[in-house]
């Protein structure tokens, strides 16, 4: 097998990777959180000028750590989408440079399949899966008959599920990035506002979140304008019971239709705790395995970028020097890059 070096800068996280025949060697991550949690949110300006201030610091500490030389490393991988669009090419102009230099193969990774594949860290993959991909920027359900063949079988029509948190986290005064203390708060709390379910009763397999935190919000103003007290823990209780449950929903009803052996989470959402406990009571109920990724699998790192990576030089799935960023890639066409 090879060693591989992974590079991930899709938002606000420098993160580089070393991996040798699946054993990681070094796993750096610096993120950005505290610079954008005065804005209330990722600044992309910001966070392409931190990444290029960070990136080389980050690799020389990922090499450190891993004892190995640059002219050892027989692989080159970046994030080069989905993502915010100069953020990405921080990452994909430092791999390019690297691979040009060293005169090694590039290895172009999609972020979900990153997420997705963290799960490998902690057990193999056993198909027909179903992820579900629940992150800040995302919101999908990936039905996957083997590796590296992804179909999605239902996705967020307008917002991500982790930007509903931060937008209503916002509204109620909460810091960023919102998902943590609305789940604090949520477990204090009772669900006494009266917050409807999107796309009720329609026998989907998509997701919308731009509604939910609109009414959200807009209870939040009316309460305030009626100069009655907003309840924060009973409104994050409320707003986090339709906000996961439209995520068990879907999972339960695919897991069943598909027939799959496994269902897997993925991405900054899955560290929730109760849609971590929920998730699993269900898929017990009906008799599915479900593999929950520790904390550390579900932030953004490049460890999971490399894992997919090694899946992806077992192929020779290479790519061109001429190669650029695709904020906005599909994880269908995760093996269409040659352009
Ligand atoms: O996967 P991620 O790091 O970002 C993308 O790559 O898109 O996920 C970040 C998102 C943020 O929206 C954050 O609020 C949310 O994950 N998040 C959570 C929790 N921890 C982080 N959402 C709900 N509950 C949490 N405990």
């Amino acid at each position: 097998m090879a060693l591989i070096l992974a590079i991930e800068s899709s938002c606000d996280e420098t993160a580089v990777a070393i991996i040798k025949d699946g054993q990681l060697l070094s796993n750096i991550v610096s993120t950005q959180i505290e610079v954008h949690r005065k804005y209330g949110g990722v600044m992309p300006e910001i966070a392409s000028r931190l990444h290029a201030e960070n990136i080389s610091v980050v690799l020389k500490e990922a090499l450190e750590t891993a004892n190995v030389k640059l002219e050892d490393i027989d692989a080159f991988a970046v994030t080069r989408g989905p993502g915010l669009i100069g953020a990405l090419h921080v990452g994909l102009q430092a791999a390019k440079t690297l691979a040009l230099l060293y005169k090694k193969p590039l290895i172009p990774v999609h972020h979900l399949a990153g997420h997705v594949y963290a799960n490998e860290y902690i057990a193999p993959l056993h198909f027909p899966l179903l992820a579900v991909v629940v992150s800040g920027g995302n919101t999908e359900l990936v039905l996957m008959k083997d590796h590296l063949q992804f179909e999605i079988i239902g996705e967020t029509r307008d917002d991500a599920i982790g930007e509903s948190y931060d937008k209503v986290a916002r509204v109620l005064g909460l810091p960023y990035p919102g998902g943590i203390p609305i789940d604090k708060l949520a477990k204090e709390g009772d669900h006494t506002y009266n917050i409807s379910t999107p796309l009720k009763g329609e026998k989907t397999y998509d997701f919308s979140y731009s509604g939910l935190k609109t009414q959200v919000i807009n209870l939040v103003h009316n309460l305030e304008q009626r100069g009655e007290q907003v309840n924060v823990p009973d409104m994050c209780r409320s707003f986090q019971d339709v906000a996961v449950g439209l995520v068990i929903d879907r999972a339960k009803r695919a897991a069943l239709e598909y027939n799959v052996k496994e269902v897997i989470c993925a991405g900054g959402v899955s560290a929730n705790s109760y849609l971590r406990s929920e998730m699993k009571r269900v898929m017990d109920e009906i008799g599915v395995e479900i593999l929950i990724p520790p904390m550390w699998c579900c932030t953004d790192n490049a460890a999971m970028i490399a894992k997919v990576a090694e899946h992806l030089y077992e192929r020779k799935m290479f790519a061109p020097l001429s190669l650029g960023v695709d904020p906005n890639w599909r994880i269908e066409d995760y093996d269409k890059f040659m352009n």
